[in-house]
């Protein structure tokens, strides 16, 4: 029995999971399932990677802390997992005061081994904000080739790579404002110190061929760069406890969560941490993208090795995400949310679609939605589950014969298939692995059909034939289910149901059921609906419009002086003069048309209790009266009231703009409430 720690990477938590991200935690779930069943002692962990300026800055535009903000992001990302079937044992966050003392532990192993350096830098800092920027806060022109609103890091006109105080007309995308330079003191990490060791590890077989290639070129003739692990406050993370004022880097505690996280679970679960990550017997698998893998085999090691904790038997890096042949989208609608899949269609499906293209390759991967469509029905549901919708119900009342009957050797044929199938779980490429699983459901079905047991029940002398007929087909979906099962847990439980056992293990696949009784066979999946898949895609669309324009922040704002030019600016006045106004915060409860009068609506405004007001106001043009009905307005209340042709108007509120349908009523922020005296 084999003992593996596995990890996928730990998502930010300034963003919710996306059909993109769920390439990995899929293809790492399937794994650890697969793992599970051969019954090895697995266990998955993962995190919430919840420091950082970006998490800083969110909250603060939310205007909440930085706990509250990664609370209900952890809530939500384990809400997705858990929605598509992700099953871990333990879920952290980065922000545990385990993840703070496996830290605390590996500095003092860095500080230690004299890897850790002081120097001054000079980074841009948001006056405004308070804050020293991440490059990706920045953008300016590039001092390179001149080309406008580049990024912080690298121009997307020339590919020239800079400091982001070296971008000319620097402006922070936070404020809008011109940063400063400013010099700090960041802690630096010299992993050039485990040059020859890293240069070795990252050839020893842990990589894949493509990422141990890329790697080379980090070592070729020069020296590691020294790696920046600090970051001067205000910072959201863990203070460095040698360096106070000094945080770590949200790339330093990040995958020091994976340890964490464990440590977390061995509390739980009365487990020694050693056991997991000071233990050679036991392997460490990561399941990463190929955008982090810089980290996760230069930095990563190097930490680990200083440290003394296990490194990481295989790093599995794997592709991105593409949806119908380009780049996920926003504006076409395929930058589609975890959530949003969940409201219009079965996580089976894509757990499916993904194993059937995912291979051990750094190759990106295609989602397409006719093919999509096209395999779940035809193999999903027209191969695999149709042999027990086509059998199951003939068998409910007799159940499984006492004997296995003959059937050709089709059984011992599935089950020496299990060796292979498993060796390509094994090795991720699971697209083969479901390939060879609906081979075999293509010779299980021609049984079925040849055989009839549709027909076969139609002639009562049929009857024993007819129990035969169904135990073959019902034990051949049974060994396809046991294989599929780390793709489909749903369907497998489902299955179990009809069989009143559980199917948890790869031997089940080996040897028959017979003489047990057939549960009633209940409906397992249906097929896939183009039009939720359109659906789906629309709404993801609306939905990133909405969001992108509520969260544009102009980096600078052109508003010209026509409205200061038409109604030029009154005379001073004194406070005393301010104060004579009573503005009160009131509701609208009632709105009427004024037949007789083309620019009026009349309004009953609530002050709260009992207060009301009736009001004339010249807005018709601009509002219909059922939308005005409870919004929260502005009235001057002590204004002397008017006699008019209709009644009387008791006071008014206030609105901006020339008139006619260019009329704009104020409102309270959020909060407010009627009979409040604005001030
Ligand atoms: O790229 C990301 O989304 C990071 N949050 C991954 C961190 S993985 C690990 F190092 F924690
Ligand atoms: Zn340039």
């Amino acid at each position: 029995m084999r003992q593996i720690l596995v990890t996928s990477a730990l998502p930010y938590a300034n963003g919710h999971i996306h059909i993109g991200h769920l390439v990995e935690y899929l293809q790492t779930d399937i794994w650890v399932r697969f793992q599970k069943m051969l019954g090895n002692r697995c266990i998955y962990v993962c995190a919430d990677d919840t420091h950082g300026t970006a998490i800083m800055l969110r909250a603060r535009q939310e205007g909440r802390s930085e706990e509250e903000w990664i609370a209900e992001m952890s809530e939500a990302h384990q809400s997705d997992f858990a929605g598509f079937g992700i099953e871990f044992d333990n879920y952290g966050s980065t922000n545990s005061e385990e993840n703070r003392e496996v830290c605390n532990e590996i500095w003092k192993s860095l500080r230690d081994a004299d890897m850790v350096v002081e120097k001054e830098i000079e980074q841009l800092f948001d006056v405004e904000q308070g804050t020293f920027l991440a490059d990706r806060f920045v953008r300016g022109t590039c001092p390179k080739c001149g080309s406008e609103d580049q990024p912080g890091d690298n121009c997307s006109n020339c590919n020239e790579v800079y400091s982001p105080v070296d971008l000319i007309n620097p402006v922070s995308t936070t404020s809008g404002t011109k940063p400063e330079v400013r010099k700090s003191i960041h802690l630096f990490v010299e992993i050039e110190k485990l040059h020859d060791f890293l240069a070795e590890w990252t050839q020893s077989g842990t990589l894949q061929k493509e990422s141990a290639n890329y790697l080379k070129n980090f070592f070729l003739n020069q020296p590691l760069k020294n790696w920046d692990i600090s970051r001067p406050g205000p910072y959201f993370g863990f203070e460095i406890p040698d360096s106070p004022g000094n945080y770590w880097y949200v790339w330093f505690d990040a995958p020091i969560g994976y340890i964490g996280s464990t440590a977390q679970w061995c509390k739980a679960n009365s487990e020694q941490l050693d056991d997991w990550w000071k233990n050679d017997d036991c392997e460490v698998h990561h399941f990463i993208g190929k955008d982090i893998q810089y980290f996760h085999t230069l930095f990563w090691p190097a930490m680990l090795k200083t440290a003394n904790f296990n490194l990481p038997e295989k790093v599995h890096i794997h592709g991105f995400l593409t949806v119908n042949g380009e780049k996920m989208s926003k504006s076409k609608g395929t930058f589609i949310r975890a959530s949003k899949y969940l409201e219009h269609l079965n996580p089976s499906y894509l757990r499916y679609y993904y194993a059937s293209k995912l291979n051990a390759k750094v190759e990106d991967i295609d989602l397409n939605f006719e093919e999509f469509e096209s395999r779940v029905n035809s193999d999903l549901v027209g191969k695999v589950i149709n042999l027990a919708s086509r059998s199951a119900k003939f068998v409910a009342q007799t159940g499984l014969s006492q004997n296995y009957p003959d059937d050709g050797g089709l059984f011992e044929e599935f089950a020496a298939a299990g060796d292979k199938i498993a060796e390509h779980y094994e090795n991720c490429d699971y697209n083969k692995a479901m390939r060879l699983i609906i081979d075999l459901a293509d010779k299980a079905n021609p049984y079925v059909e040849d055989n009839a047991p549709w027909e076969l029940k139609k002639d009562p002398e049929k009857a024993s034939e007819l129990q035969d007929v169904c135990t073959v087909t019902l034990n051949l979906f049974r060994q396809l289910v046991i294989y599929l099962a780390p793709v489909l847990p749903d369907i497998t439980a489902k299955a179990g149901e009809l069989f009143g056992e559980q199917l948890t293990s790869w031997e089940q696949s080996k040897k028959p059921v017979t003489g047990i009784k057939i549960g009633k066979f209940k409906h397992m999946m249906q097929r896939v609906d183009p039009v939720r898949i359109t659906a789906m895609i629309e709404e993801s669309r609306e939905e990133s419009e909405a969001s992108a324009a509520a969260s544009t922040i102009p980096a600078t704002w052109s508003d010209d002086d026509a409205a200061l030019q038409a109604e030029p600016l009154a005379d001073e006045i004194t406070f005393d003069d301010f104060t004579k106004v009573d503005l009160r915060v009131a509701r609208i409860i009632e709105a009427n048309e004024v037949p007789e009068a083309r620019k009026l609506i009349q309004l009953k405004l609530s002050l709260g209790g009992d207060e009301t007001r009736q009001v004339f106001a010249g807005i018709k043009a601009a509002y219909e009266p059922q939308d005005l009905v409870g919004r929260l307005v502005v009235m001057v209340a002590n204004l002397a009231p008017r006699k008019m042709k209709f009644g009387v108007s008791e006071g008014m509120i206030i609105a901006s703009g020339p008139g006619g349908k260019d009329i704009f009523v104020l409102s309270p922020d959020e909060g407010a409430v009627p009979g409040q005296r604005v001030h």
